[in-house]
């Protein structure tokens, strides 16, 4: 790209003409309607992800008329385009199989049309990572503008929100504790704004992590979908975009060694979802930078968990907005951040701690650092010969009766025969044993889905058992809650040793120890390995193919092997 290049001049279609090829995009941007003056302006593309299929971005059209405004008024062409939506709850048999998709079509998208920067429109769950890994490989300036959380609703008195509440109500359904009418009624209450979901789930894991590693604007990841705020919010990060314009700041630049320890914090502090830990993995490895789960737990020991929303605490989004919000939260963890580290606006973290004018913090919401809710992070990374590559747990979200416990393993083969026999009156199956899910990883048919938070048997729920200690390959909404252990890697379709797992082996887990271990000698393991069946069939062809025969383990963020660059590992 030429350093005279403006606007529609990029990235010319190449027909051996260069002026030719200009005239001509001219003639066919003019039947848009666009003057002879705003065609010779600066363009801020605009990667707009509003879908009748994506009810988090309900509000999108009136937010993309705020960013243009800022775009506008800042003097340069708003021009907004399409790319793939992501809407959690519409897709089968995973949104997750589909990100890498959409990072794919965002960063050629961005790096094939001309524009100057981009802003990248998002929210619901993995838009953000998929935008994000997008944005770092297309190495263009770019800018993010989150979707912005849901309000609460209201039932007989009580806050609902997605999709923590979800859960409970359902698990009180199952237990028989509520009828068909009433769990009919909260249907209707649980998502009614606009907006991601509610709690500290993954979306909203992943715009505070947006903020952390300094690719959204400051004090912008918790405004909730509907509040004036965030239109203010998208006006100025169209004017933002403008400001990128020429700047070496690239997001490529801006995800590095250092911010991402400083997102990993910030994940750790939040209580925040597991799946950030792959997004984030995925995120930095786009730009060379290697996220370790012997890292997580280096700095699990040493972050405190100081955020008290669900489904770890009591608050919601909403809340925590209000109770000051991710300015609050990185003031508290200030002396274990990288202050020097970059962000969009073109200041440094510690810069934008001293432009800062509100320092409300409501402490029901955002604890002091002397006085935490967990003194240690609220994940921690598991090793064992179940998982020689790793395992996470949620121990914020978790019974810590169960971190020291050795059980029966009670093992489920699939999905489908976790379907079939979960509710079965007929299953042996005790409160203390561990259950069991195998093939639901990255390389299952299913692409893992957030089935990790197995359902409590029916038998052991109508008991009054509220958790259980459950292992699998799968992931597990971020709103969700339980002594679980998920991303187990490698999974067991891969040849994973989740797959050598037998109905009443016994399991050890020492969350004190990072480990669970299959209390099975190597000798079994090894005669079980030699009769394990060939993997089924790979997909014919289209995307199913692509995504099977690239697809990376969780310790590599789910990425697709050949969007990782080629350099290795940067600081
Ligand atoms: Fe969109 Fe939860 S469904 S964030």
């Amino acid at each position: 790209m030429s350093e005279r290049e403006v606007g529609f001049q990029h990235g010319l279609t190449n027909y051996g003409d260069r002026d030719f090829s200009l005239y001509l995009r001219r003639s066919f941007a003019q039947s848009m309607g666009y003057s002879q003056e705003m065609l010779a302006k600066p363009v801020i593309g605009i990667a707009y992800t509003g879908s009748g299929f994506n009810n988090c971005h309900r509000h999108f059209p009136e937010l993309l008329d705020a960013v243009k405004r800022g775009v506008l008024a800042a003097g340069a062409l708003p021009v907004e385009f399409p790319t793939i939506s992501l809407g959690e709850v519409f897709l089968s048999p995973t949104s997750l199989k589909y990100r890498n998709l959409m990072s794919m079509d965002t960063e050629e998208m961005v790096r094939a049309q001309p524009m100057d920067a981009v802003v990248l429109m998002g929210g619901c769950d993995k838009t953000v990572p998929a935008q994000l890994m997008g944005a770092v490989s297309a190495g263009r300036p770019a800018i993010m503008l989150i979707a912005g959380p849901m309000m609460t609703g209201r039932h007989r008195g009580e806050k609902l929100g997605a999709c923590t509440d979800c859960r409970r109500f359902w698990a009180r359904y199952r237990a028989g504790d509520i009828d068909k009418t009433e769990i009919s009624t909260v249907e209707g209450r649980l998502a009614t704004t606009a907006g991601t979901c509610a709690v500290m789930g993954t979306a909203s894991t992943m715009a505070c992590i947006a903020e952390a590693l300094g690719l959204i604007l400051p004090g912008t990841a918790a405004i909730p979908a509907v509040h004036a705020d965030r239109l203010r919010a998208a006006e100025a990060t169209g004017a933002a975009a403008v400001r990128l314009i020429g700047s070496k700041l690239t997001p490529e630049r801006i995800v590095n060694a250092k911010s991402v320890e400083n997102a990993l914090r910030v994940l750790l502090a939040l209580g925040g979802s597991t799946n950030a830990v792959i997004h984030l993995t995925a995120i930095a490895g786009r730009a060379g930078v290697n996220v370790s789960l012997e890292q997580l737990n280096k700095l699990s020991s040493t972050t405190p968990v100081l955020v008290n929303l669900k489904p770890v605490g009591n608050g919601y989004m909403e809340d925590f907005f209000a109770a000051g919000g991710m300015g609050s939260l990185l003031r508290e963890l200030k002396d274990l951040l990288h202050l020097d580290c970059m962000t969009v606006t073109g200041e440094t973290l510690g810069e934008r701690f001293s432009a800062e004018i509100e320092t409300y913090v409501d402490r029901n919401i955002i604890a002091a650092r002397k006085e935490p809710l967990e003194p240690q992070g609220g994940l921690v990374a598991l090793f064992g010969n179940i998982a020689p590559k790793g395992a996470i747990l949620k121990r914020s979200a978790a019974d810590a009766k169960l971190f020291e416990h050795e059980g029966k393993a009670v093992v489920f083969s699939s999905l489908a025969d976790l379907a079939k026999r979960i509710d079965d009156p007929a299953l042996e199956v005790e409160a203390h044993d561990i259950l069991v899910l195998q093939n639901a990883g990255p390389n299952a048919p299913e692409a893992m889905p957030e089935a990790g938070y197995l359902p409590i048997p029916k038998k052991l729920a109508a008991k009054g058992v509220k958790d259980m200690i459950r292992v699998s390959d799968a992931r597990m909404s971020g709103t969700a809650f339980g002594t679980i252990v998920l991303h187990v890697t490698p999974d067991a379709a891969s040849g994973g040793p989740l797959g050598l797992v037998r109905n009443g082996d016994r399991i050890k887990l020492s969350v004190k120890e990072h480990r669970i271990d299959l209390l099975v000698d190597d000798a079994e393991l090894k005669r079980r390995a030699a009769v394990v069946k060939p993997a089924a069939e790979k997909p014919e062809r289209g995307y199913a193919r692509l995504y099977a025969q690239e697809i990376l383990g969780a310790d590599q963020g789910c990425d697709f092997a050949f969007l990782k660059p080629r350099s290795s590992s940067r600081g």
